[in-house]
């Protein structure tokens, strides 16, 4: 009589595979996975999308460009369905421009045109990350993630201008193209 063997080698091959794909996976979408997980744990971060226009950083008044004090810039810009506020943006070229996003509804992904950048942008969370466009000139801001009906329409611009020509913003003023 033949006995059976306990372990099914041939099901545990399959299960060994699987495990492996499902870890290598992670290593090879690090901003659509990895990113949102890390920034997901890390917690204090959130934002509560429902009350972005009534309090905390995202009100309306404080979205657009800010200058630093070390020469910097900090962007501060909202994305939903189906446009990023605000729809204009004026940066400086050639100093860091340090952008904070956060979406209102869905996952948008942030891009400008001739450029590299692609910011992945959750509700509930701020997306913080450090941009430098080296010329002046302009670019189209798109949304790279579908995000319903209206996404391909979801387009605003960016206007890179030299150091000099940016304006002088009072304190508590941003910028934005309706500043320059
Ligand atoms: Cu927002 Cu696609």
């Amino acid at each position: 009589m033949r006995i059976k063997p306990i372990v099914n080698w041939r099901k545990f091959r399959i299960f060994l595979f699987t495990v492996l794909a499902l870890c290598i996976i992670p290593l090879t979408r690090y901003h659509q996975i990895d990113e949102p997980i890390l920034r997901y744990l890390e917690g204090p971060r959130g934002v509560d999308p429902l009350s972005l226009h009534l309090a905390g950083e995202f009100v309306e008044s404080n979205l657009g460009t800010e200058q630093n004090a070390d020469g910097s810039v900090t962007v501060r810009m909202i994305a939903q369905q189906y446009l990023f506020v605000p729809h204009c943006l004026l940066v400086p070229a050639g100093v860091p421009v340090h952008l904070r996003i956060t979406s209102a509804d869905a996952v948008h992904a942030l891009a400008f045109s001739g450029t590299g950048y692609n910011i992945k942008v959750l509700p509930g969370t701020i997306s913080a990350t450090q941009l430098w466009f080296t010329n002046p000139g302009e670019h189209k801001t798109v949304c790279r993630e579908f995000c319903g009906a209206g996404h391909y329409a979801m387009r605003s611009e960016l206007k890179v201008v030299p150091r000099d020509q940016f304006p002088v913003l009072r304190p508590g003023e941003r910028g934005n193209c309706a500043a320059q």
